[in-house]
């Protein structure tokens, strides 16, 4: 099985960007994004919640948006589950596949920032090169990583919509903490432990975090410079 793993990670380190079209150029557009966040009054940012199938990433993540939302802050929850009706309807379980599905819902997370979203993103994302790509792509401090750390024990005696089950009886092949790798993420924002918190002191604790972080940005730079030295 350790060779199965090494496998996908090979693949998805190894995975070339696709491909641009030539005679594309980059088309300049007059509305910024800083005056459409300027619009919703958001501090634009993502959301990216991680961890194995029913750890509680879907609980949490609706749990903070419903707060956000009742705040009066713009807001979409990408639900990786969601997304694979549509968007990523072509796309299966495979190294491969799983590779684009996060390059795709990453580059739509990264247009919401755009548009000045709070952008909430739920997806098992197992593998750290994929995470780090999405936090490239995004751009560090609009990139929040959610650990959700629920031990698979306890995932899989949740099993919310059954699919452990199936996996163990080799139904499902490829599902991840059974036959597939989640690598732990090392440089999370925020780790939540479910086995000890409750959906809503989870959504706190990440609601307090983004306080914090509109808080900060929204010092003048003057001040925050002040704040430096004082610190320094
Ligand atoms: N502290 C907790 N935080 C989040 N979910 C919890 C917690 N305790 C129990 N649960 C339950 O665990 C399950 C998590 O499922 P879900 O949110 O769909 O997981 P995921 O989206 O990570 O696959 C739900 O049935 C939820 O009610
Ligand atoms: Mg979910």
């Amino acid at each position: 099985m350790q060779e199965g793993w090494n496998e996908q990670r090979r693949a998805s380190e190894a995975r070339a960007p696709r491909e641009r079209a030539s005679n594309v150029v980059w088309q300049q557009v007059e509305v910024s994004a800083a005056s459409r966040a300027a619009l919703t009054g958001n501090t634009p940012c993502v959301l990216w919640f991680t961890g194995l199938s029913g750890a509680g990433k879907s609980t949490i993540a609706n749990v903070v948006e419903k707060q956000l939302h009742a705040a009066g802050r713009l807001t979409y929850l990408l639900d990786g589950d969601n997304l694979r009706y549509g968007l990523n309807s072509d796309l299966g379980f495979s190294d491969a596949d799983r590779v684009e599905n996060i390059r795709r819902v990453s580059e739509v997370a990264k247009l919401m920032v755009d548009a000045g979203l709070i952008t909430i993103v739920c997806l098992i994302s197992p593998f750290s090169a994929d995470r780090r790509r999405a936090r490239e792509l995004i751009g560090a401090g609009r990139f929040i990583e959610v650990f959700v750390d629920t031990p698979l024990d306890v995932a899989e005696a949740r099993d919310p919509k059954g699919l452990y089950k199936k996996a163990r009886r080799g139904e499902i092949r490829n599902f991840t903490a059974i036959d597939s790798p989640y690598e732990r993420p090392e440089h999370a924002e925020i780790v939540l432990d479910t086995t000890s918190c409750s959906p809503e002191s989870a959504a706190a604790t990440i609601i307090a975090m983004l306080n914090r972080a509109a808080l900060s940005d929204a010092l003048p730079r003057a001040e925050k410079e002040a704040e430096a030295h004082a610190i320094g």
